[in-house]
């Protein structure tokens, strides 16, 4: 079976979106992997199709309702749906390569793109949702943000990368920045491309690379250097 996405959503119309262009769109169409958006007013039980309320303590905005998200939860991932349940939250954990990674490995995820100020608390817990955030800024909603997480992950799915985009020296596959690359032409605006890299030799423009990603990564994520040399060091033991 192939990688399957289940999305939860309010507005189910901007799926799939840039999930459905270039090279994940092709894997799409070709049934590597599987994404359908699921319109959470289908659930409600009024006439109004109402799936929100008034923060119970008061406070500003709205919160989605547990027992209207719990029916649409149970539909689309029955017990025994062995995918994790992600809700997309700016209170959740934050993305990282290595949950990519895995959630590639598994048979997909149902996500919920969360609205207005939140979710009930209490169907987090009861469904055991896993709240992912894509980073410390605040979107309108979580659609944008299952589209990025679909985005990282699906690439990783075997079979969707063809080998000329193969993903294996990136940024974070090995915890350090990507370092400069450069083409044709040779000279460009008066810039010449650095001599290494037109030098032929491979061991030099490997040490190269390698002192530029490490210098990078200093300036602008000393954060991931730290990481990276412990990981170094753990691995020389
Ligand atoms: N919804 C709103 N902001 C978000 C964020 N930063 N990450 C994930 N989901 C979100």
């Amino acid at each position: 079976m192939s990688f399957r996405a289940d999305v939860i959503t309010l507005f189910p119309e901007l799926f799939p979106g840039p999930l459905g262009a270039s090279i994940l769109g092709r894997a799409l169409a070709e049934g590597r992997w599987q994404l359908a958006a699921t319109q959470l007013r289908d659930f409600a039980t009024d006439r109004h199709r109402t799936v929100d309320d008034t923060p119970s303590g008061g406070g500003p905005g709205m919160v989605l309702k547990p027992d209207i998200l719990a029916r649409a939860i149970d539909a689309i991932a029955p017990e025994g749906d062995l995918r994790p349940k992600l809700l997309m939250s700016p209170r959740g954990r934050p993305l990282d390569q290595q949950r990519v990674r895995e959630l590639a490995a598994g048979p997909g995820a149902l996500i919920v793109c969360g609205r207005f100020e939140g979710v009930d608390q209490r169907v987090i817990e009861a469904r055991g949702l896993e709240e992912v955030s894509i980073g410390d800024y605040v979107l309108a909603g979580g659609e944008v943000a299952a589209m990025v997480l679909l985005e990282a992950v699906v690439r990783l799915i075997p079979g969707v990368l063809g080998a000329a985009e193969s993903s294996h020296e990136e940024s974070f596959e090995g915890d350090l920045l990507e370092y400069p690359q450069y083409t044709r032409p040779a000279l460009f605006e008066g810039l010449a491309i650095p001599e290494v890299l037109v030098s032929g030799d491979h061991g030099k423009i490997a040490r190269w690379r390698q002192q530029e990603a490490e210098a990078l990564t200093a300036r602008r994520r000393p954060d991931l250097l730290a990481r990276s040399r412990k990981k170094a060091i753990g691995k020389a033991k």
